[in-house]
């Protein structure tokens, strides 16, 4: 991951001195610099390079606008009718109930509300607790797809596994077959995927699919899916591994309501899968956060519910907003990929002189009052050299606020 300069106060002096698995978690994120001390995320430099700037920030994946109003309001009327204390550990029946009449309306997949679901903390409570929970040993190998959403690595590291990447390459961002192949063996526990994909923006092939699913089997591997983006695919409707045959004894599909009804600091997800492997996750979930959010977990079972037009239109806005923003970035010179996916636009700055991409980055709040995130800070320190130039521009922000940065970036002198 790129380093950053920028480091965390005071109590940097001593903290080379302090034993512990944070160390190893800071390592795997590349935040530890090689002197001990630990470094903010780049999310959070560049946040604050975009206060500093008063630029726009498109780099953190949050929308600007509110969602649909049914789920605020039944989260206004939760609180107001007293829904303020521990929810049950697996989480509310109501929202237990949600998830699965969600999964069998969109996927065909039955799952069971009782035994097969666990509410989390979000997709990430999900994610650190499923790998917390199935690591075993340093030998342990977990297979991700590189670029890759930041908290994988940390969390790998965390749970003292290996990371072994596959990685997602121009033009189209899908992984090689034959590569695939080799990087899964024995020695895998998981095979991470995220579908559709921060941040290249790809939605596997089923060819990839089938695959994935081929190999876990072969090599009695887990599968563990990140589908936050699930409802927000441009190219057709998603497909989650866990329907694909012989897949849903050994899937763990995880999601989360943040992206689909713009609630992010909600932080309402959800895992479901075989009822042995959720009960190992929820071993380990429970002694993490144990519970959380009890007003929202009856909104999100509204949201959960809301006709499918909520959907497709929430699809084909960000869809357009995507447009806005890569003709934006086409008409200042970058070269876009156009995303199957997900709240993010890729873009080639090299033709504008940003081959060192997080160095352009880190320029652009100043030069261009705008805020982007290297695609760098998703990928390990040695492919760094086969990424660069590409630039990670988010799409979920106002229209009024994408077409102002497009006409901030054309105008800029790189
Ligand atoms: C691929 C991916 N997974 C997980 C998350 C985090 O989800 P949550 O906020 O539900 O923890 C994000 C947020 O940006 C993401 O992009």
């Amino acid at each position: 991951m790129v380093a950053v300069s920028v480091a965390y106060g005071l109590s940097l002096g001593c903290m080379s001195a302090i034993p512990g698995a944070w160390r190893r978690t800071a390592a795997g994120a590349g935040l530890l610099a090689p002197d001990g001390a630990v470094a903010p995320t780049i999310f959070a430099e560049m946040s604050a390079a975009a206060v500093e700037h008063d630029a726009i920030n498109l780099g953190q994946g949050f929308p600007d606008e509110d969602g649909p109003a049914e789920v605020l309001e039944a989260a206004r009327a939760a609180i107001a009718n007293g829904a303020n204390q521990y929810p049950p550990g697996r989480g509310i029946p109501d929202l237990l109930a949600a998830i699965s009449e969600h999964q069998q309306r969109f996927y065909g997949l039955a799952v069971d509300p009782a035994s097969e679901i666990i509410v989390t903390a979000g997709a990430t409570e999900a994610l650190t607790a499923t790998l917390l929970a199935l690591i075993d040993s340093p030998d342990d190998e977990v297979v991700v797809f590189e670029p890759y959403y930041d908290s994988y690595a940390a969390a790998v590291a965390l749970a003292g596994a290996r990371l072994r990447t596959v990685p997602l390459r121009r033009p189209d961002f899908q992984p090689d077959l034959e590569r695939l192949a080799e990087t899964v063996t024995d020695r895998t526990r998981i095979i991470l995927v995220n579908d559709p994909h921060n941040p290249t923006g790809v939605v596997f092939s089923r060819a990839v699919q089938d695959e994935i699913v081929r190999l876990a089997e072969k090599h009695d591997a887990v599968i563990v899916t990140d589908e936050v983006y699930e409802h927000l695919t441009f190219t057709g409707p998603h497909v989650p591994l866990a329907i694909l045959p012989g897949a849903a004894e050994r899937t763990l599909t995880i999601s989360s309501a943040g992206k689909t009804f713009s609630t992010t600091g909600w932080k309402i997800g959800w895992i479901h899968g075989p009822a042995d492997l959720i009960t190992a996750v929820l071993t380990v979930k429970q002694y993490l956060t144990y519970v959380n959010g009890s007003a929202f977990q009856p909104a999100i079972a509204a949201g959960l519910r809301l006709p499918d037009s909520f959907f497709t239109d929430a699809t084909a806005t960000l869809a357009r907003k995507h447009e806005i923003l890569g003709a934006g970035l086409r008409a200042a010179g970058f070269t876009v990929n156009a995303p199957q996916g997900g709240y993010f636009t890729v873009a080639d700055a090299t033709a504008l002189g940003g081959s060192d991409t997080a160095a352009f980055c880190r320029a652009m709040p100043e030069r261009a009052g705008v805020v982007a995130i290297p695609m760098s800070a998703f990928v390990s320190a040695e492919h760094q050299k086969d990424y660069s130039g590409l630039v990670r521009f988010a799409a979920c922000k106002r229209t009024s606020v994408l077409e102002e940065a497009a006409s901030r970036l054309a105008a800029a002198r790189w």
